[in-house]
């Protein structure tokens, strides 16, 4: 998805917006540009193909001698229009008056032009130019800015999700800020203030901000900040400060964020264990009303999804078994438009890193329509889906970059362990088994070289992979899929072993590597059996297996916990393996191919 950054009121934008861009390329982009102005009226306008390091060469090149004290910037994911300069955002208006970036899509971007801009010169193939030209239209018609900019917001598809970014060149300190489900925040501080798509992009200004309600629009001058509501009221939004170190969201000595955030699962384990338990083992930092909503219900749906539907799979199991409430887990996408039939009293649990899924969006806005209650445990509180949901819970994971979600998933399986153990006893003592999980990750973080060699030797020159597993070791197999697939590009599959004879081993060919996850005693021989299958048919099978269960020749043993848990250490595995393998292809591990962080578009 594209990323907004903009400051006004400091001595030098152009740093402030270029590390900022820095720290939303995980967002997935393949064009950027940032526009300069100063109170004089001098202004530049720099965009670039590629990785935003090619635009900051390009920008600090052309403005020797000149400092910006306000400026807009953006990275693209081209929608409308190809990967080119010309489409790279700003995208300004035909007399050099109007810049504006954009996150999100203008469906109606054909009938507006037709209807207001007869005749005007396009440079680009966007839809985001549209909507400058408007605004310049609408300021040629006698419009004052905010006027000229708000008829434009008035003239969207009223599905259109959105983030603008606009600068007038006539008053160049003065941003014009709109948003309507793209998150914008406002960072706010007494040398300078900011917009962005995203807090921690911004964290080298300030840390406290203010978040854009749907249909808002703010004015963001140096010394001040102006809301209006979508009724167009002016409202007051109390700022939150943001509570990450700067260096949470920098990769330190590490050569990508995925590798630093599969090793600081552990600690993550530690920090949630620590924020859900008192010094003498209580349980904390679960509202009542929540357990009591919950308990209320007669079924749960978990919604959620990617990454966090496969942590989903595995809550299903601790919420029945233990709080005894049947539980379903949807894809959100499939949910929203497909909605199963309900129970009498359903209680919604929606599972997001980013709080900001256009699916899971979509969703929440459905079941609050129905009037039903809902949940959120995401990791970036302060989003839409905590905000909008009538509960949150944090996972605590801590800023996650990587596109590759990690420890936001280890984090999502052990929040909902906790909350399941609120509602239910789960028979022994949860606290000190996530101790034995944090000290257990930690031993398969530190033997990271047999994994490297595993990926290396078993998927060199493979153009598919399978994971297999039984019971929770199937669901871990549908995320150590996704896992490889999403930044190796290797085609994987993940599902349950026995499902291997009703078709998928037709694919086993000699040298396939077959992954299998193998830590429920109930099931071990079963699947021991399908092993043998598939190696029968020259597969190359490659069992990671709890202690009790292992056998000579498995390639990895691993250490044991309560069996319910033990897909916080079999995951592990799955996540240095498609780290190593993608690296071993010499692909940029944080920054697949067509991926986004965070896909706020349906
Ligand atoms: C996981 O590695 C992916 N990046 C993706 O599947 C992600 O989990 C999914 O888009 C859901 O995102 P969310 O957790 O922020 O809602």
């Amino acid at each position: 998805m594209c990323g907004i950054v903009g400051v006004t009121g400091v001595g030098d934008a152009l740093p402030y917006l270029l590390q900022g861009l820095q720290k939303l390329e995980y967002r997935g982009y393949d064009s950027a540009g940032v526009y300069l102005s100063d109170a004089s009226g001098k202004d530049a306008l720099i965009k670039e193909k590629g990785r935003v390091s090619k635009l900051a060469e390009k920008a600090i090149a052309e403005t020797k001698g000149f400092k910006g004290t306000a400026g807009i910037a953006h990275t693209r994911w081209a929608t409308h229009g190809n990967v080119t300069v010309e489409n790279a955002h700003p995208q300004k208006s035909a007399d050099n008056r109007f810049f504006l970036v954009h996150n999100g899509v203008i469906e109606n971007y054909k009938e507006l032009t037709d209807t207001y801009l007869q005749g005007v010169h396009f440079v680009s193939e966007t839809d985001t130019e549209v909507a400058v030209q408007l605004v310049d239209k609408f300021s040629k018609d006698g419009m004052a800015t905010p006027d000229a900019f708000r008829k434009m917001i008035s003239l969207l598809d009223g599905n259109s999700a959105y983030g603008f970014l606009l600068v007038d060149h006539e008053d160049p300190e003065t941003l014009y800020v709109a948003k309507k489900k793209s998150p914008l925040l406002v960072g706010v501080s007494d040398h300078g203030n900011a917009v962005t798509s995203d807090a921690a992009a911004m964290i080298d200004l300030t840390k406290d901000f203010i978040e854009l309600r749907d249909g808002d629009i703010a004015i963001v001058k140096p010394k001040s900040v102006t809301i209006y509501d979508e009724a167009g009221e002016q409202v007051n939004r109390e700022p939150f400060t943001l509570e990450i170190d700067p260096e949470d969201t920098d990769k330190g000595a590490y050569p990508y964020y995925m590798l630093k955030e599969i090793d600081e699962q552990a600690v993550v384990a530690r920090n949630i264990a620590g924020h859900y338990y008192d010094d003498e083992g209580n349980l904390q930092g679960i509202a009542p009303e929540i357990t009591d909503a919950i308990k209320k219900a007669d079924r749960l749906y978990i919604v959620a999804a990617g990454t966090s539907y496969h942590a989903g799979l595995i809550g299903k199991r601790y919420f029945e078994q233990w709080a005894k409430i049947p539980t379903e887990v949807h894809i959100a996408s499939e949910f929203a438009y497909d909605q199963p039939m309900l129970s009498d009293k359903p209680f919604f649990i929606f599972l997001s890193q980013s709080g900001e899924t256009a699916d899971s969006r979509e969703v929440l806005d459905n079941v609050k329509k129905q009037g039903f209650p809902a949940l959120t445990l995401a990791n970036v509180m302060n989003s839409t889906l905590t905000r909008e949901a009538d509960f949150a819970l944090p996972v605590l994971a801590g800023p996650e970059i990587a596109v590759a979600s990690t420890k936001a998933y280890t984090a999502q399986v052990l929040v909902q362990a906790i909350l399941a153990s609120a509602l239910g006893n789960p028979g022994f003592d949860l606290k000190a088994e996530l101790a034995k999980v944090a000290v257990e990750i930690q031993a398969i973080t530190d033997e990271k070289e047999s994994f490297k060699k595993i990926a290396e030797s078993a998927l060199k020159n493979q153009h598919s992979a399978f994971y297999i597993g039984r019971g929770l070791d199937a669901a871990v197999a549908l995320e150590a899929a996704l896992k490889l697939k999403e930044i190796s590009y290797i085609q994987t599959e993940g599902f349950a072993a026995g499902e291997l004879k009703h078709g998928t081993i037709s694919l086993i060919e000699d040298g396939t590597p077959v992954f299998a996850l193998l830590t429920q005693k109930k099931t071990a021989g079963l699947l021991r059996g399908e092993v043998a299958q598939v190696a029968a048919r020259g597969a190359n099978t490659i069992v990671f297996a709890s202690e009790s269960l292992a056998k000579d020749g498995d390639a990895y043993v691993l250490p044991e916990v309560n069996e319910l848990l033990m897909p916080l250490l079999a995951v592990i595995p799955a996540q240095l393996i498609a780290y190593y393998a993608t690296l071993d292809r010499g692909l940029d591990v944080d920054r697949p191919r067509n991926l986004a962080k965070s896909v706020t578009v349906q």
